[in-house]
This record gives C-alpha cells, sequence and structure tokens, in this order.
C-alpha cells in the first residue's frame, strides 16, 4: 500500500508574507518567517507533487499569494491549484495576469460586508477599497471561465449577513462565473471559542496525515492546521518529498498520534486538549472529512448552530 493516503490534499506556500492581520488567523503571530518561496523550490516542488501523482489544492497556506511576484508562473506549473486572495492586491494588472494564466478558480476572501464588523476580521484592510476592487475584477472577469467565490465568513459577528446580502452588493446577477460561499474558522492557533471561531475536541481533519503542506522555506508539514510548523515531517530543500512522507520522524509522529501520545506533538496536543481521544469518535470525524462537499456543507451547518 502507498504511503500516501488516496485522498491526501496538498498546499504550497508561495509567500508567508501578509498585508494584512486578520483576527482569526495565526499569520500575525507566525512563529515563522515572513518570506518567499525561492522560485528553484517552486519548479522542484512541481517536479516532486505532480511526479507522485498528486495534485496540488491551494498556493498558500498562511501568506497573501497575490503578492508573489511570479503567482502567473506559479499558475502555469501547476494549473490545477486555486488562489484564496484577501483581495486587496487584486488590481487591474494582477487581474490581468491571473485572466491570462490557467487558474481555473479564484476564492476573494470578503467575510464580512458590514463596514465596522470587517476591520475586526480582516484587519489592516480597507473595506472601500476591497469593495471596489473586487467589484472591477468581476466586471474584467466577465464571461472568463475563471470560477470567482467570495467568501462570507460564519461568526458570532456576521450572524446578520446573508449571501443574498453580499450578492446584492456585488450585483453577482450579472456574473454567471461568480458565486457567495459560506465558510467558518477554527481556532487554528490556540484551541478556544473567541467571537470568530469555534473550539474543537480531538483531530479536527479527521486523521493524522490527510495534508502535504510545503512551507516557503521548503520544510513540509503533514497537516494544514500545523501553521507554525510544529510538527514537520521533512525538508524539501534537502530531501525528495517520497523521503519526507516515508522518513523516520513522520513514521514516529504517526505512531504517537495512534498512541494518543502527545508529549512530542504539540500542535496536535492542542486539538485533543478538550478531548477527543476516543478512536471510535475519531473514526466519526474521519468519515465525515471524507464526505463529498454539499453533504459536508450540511454537516457544517449543524456545527454552525453553535454560534447562534
Ligand atoms: C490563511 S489564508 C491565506 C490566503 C489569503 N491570504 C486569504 O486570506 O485568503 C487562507 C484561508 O484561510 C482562512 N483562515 C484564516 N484563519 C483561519 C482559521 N482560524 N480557521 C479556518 N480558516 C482560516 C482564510 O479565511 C482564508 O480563506
Ligand atoms: S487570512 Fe489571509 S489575509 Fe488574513 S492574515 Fe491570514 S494570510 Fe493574511
Amino acid at each position: 500500500m502507498s504511503v500516501i493516503p488516496r485522498r491526501i490534499k496538498v498546499g504550497l506556500e508561495l509567500t508567508s508574507k501578509c498585508n494584512l492581520r486578520c483576527g482569526m488567523c495565526p499569520l500575525p503571530v507566525l512563529r515563522r518567517p515572513y518570506e518567499d518561496m525561492a522560485w528553484p523550490l517552486v519548479e522542484k516542488a512541481e517536479r516532486e507533487i505532480h511526479g507522485l501523482g498528486l495534485k496540488l489544492k491551494w498556493l498558500h497556506e498562511m501568506g497573501e499569494p497575490l503578492l508573489y511576484s511570479r503567482i502567473d508562473d506559479a499558475i502555469r506549473l501547476f494549473p490545477e491549484a486555486s488562489v484564496s486572495t484577501n483581495g486587496l492586491v487584486l488590481t487591474e494588472a494582477v487581474g490581468a495576469k491571473l485572466l491570462a494564466s490557467p487558474l481555473k478558480r479564484l476564492r476573494i476572501c470578503v467575510d464580512s460586508i458590514n463596514p465596522d464588523v470587517y476591520p475586526h476580521i480582516r484587519t489592516g484592510g480597507d473595506f472601500e477599497q476591497l469593495v471596489d476592487l473586487t467589484r472591477k475584477f468581476l466586471r474584467q472577469a466577465k464571461g472568463h471561465p475563471l470560477r470567482i467565490e467570495i467568501q462570507k465568513m460564519r461568526s458570532r459577528l456576521t450572524l446578520d449577513e446573508s449571501v443574498d446580502d453580499f450578492r446584492r452588493l456585488f450585483d453577482l446577477k450579472q456574473y454567471r462565473n461568480a458565486r457567495v460561499i459560506e465558510r467558518t474558522c477554527e481556532a487554528l492557533d490556540v484551541n478556544e471559542e473567541t467571537d470568530l471561531h469555534g473550539k474543537f475536541y480531538g483531530c479536527v481533519q479527521g486523521a493524522f496525515f490527510t495534508w502535504v503542506v510545503i512551507f516557503a522555506d521548503g520544510r513540509v508539514t503533514h497537516c494544514c492546521y500545523d501553521a507554525h510548523g510544529d510538527q514537520v515531517m521533512g525538508d524539501l530543500k534537502t530531501q525528495t518529498l517520497e523521503e519526507i512522507v516515508k522518513s523516520d520522524r513522520m513514521l514516529q509522529m504517526k505512531a504517537a498520534f495512534e498512541a494518543r501520545d502527545f508529549s512530542q506533538l504539540p500542535r496536535c496536543g492542542e486539538c485533543f486538549k478538550h478531548g477527543g481521544e476516543s478512536h471510535a469518535f475519531n473514526d466519526v470525524l474521519t468519515r465525515v472529512q471524507n464526505l463529498p462537499g454539499v453533504a459536508k456543507d450540511v454537516v457544517r451547518k449543524v456545527l454552525d448552530i453553535r454560534y447562534r
């Protein structure tokens, strides 16, 4: 059997630099340098990811991918990958680069359309500027096959905002390639409930090895919640991806996770600090995580009741 689970997802952090310091995001307190990935490493990542028959899902982990100067070249290397942006550097010139590339999906994270709430979520962002840039980009991309998702965040602060409010603000009925999606946030940094986060019980991914996330500096982690790189499997600068996923370090971490020994797994320990160690409970979580998108959305909506 392959050491790589069938449903593994892959993320590549082109940059850990960001123009915002959002309230729900670990980026403001990131315990890693803010830096760009060197271009030869992006090329190596392409050879390694595609060489193992994997597909890239996102061109980010932390950071703002549109700040990466060769974003369009990166998209050409990974035409299957999507881009998520805070939208504040989506100028006409950047938009033209994206539209000339093979990008299929762009997510613009607006999150709140209440000008008083927006700064609490997307701290550092200028709401009026975002609305203006997003409207202009929608016009620029009209009729283009690119799928545009406008993200709306579910949280205590956004309870009175609806998908229809977002659709109206951006006049989405005239853009067939654009839609609103809703997301909740988990407490990525510290597993506590806040106005922006829900807390969780046990492995939020449902399984230890669900992601291959390559940080801007080349280190590789097994979970997209490991934003700080507390549980890296290896380093793509000096190893192949196959060596990394088969490494002794990875085997030891997996064994410790199965034994629920978190003494050397600080990230997992945070996830489990409110309980959830039972393997039976974890099996249910895994099944939920493996549900197709629509069914998962129903489960998310049920979980969202906690905000009410
Ligand atoms: C970390 S950002 C990086 C890309 C880009 N800067 C952006 O804002 O889309 C990627 C996604 O993670 C989401 N995110 C940030 N903090 C989160 C959290 N605590 N739980 C879940 N998602 C989170 C953001 O809403 C965004 O959709
Ligand atoms: S959510 Fe995105 S834009 Fe906001 S701080 Fe995190 S990485 Fe930056």
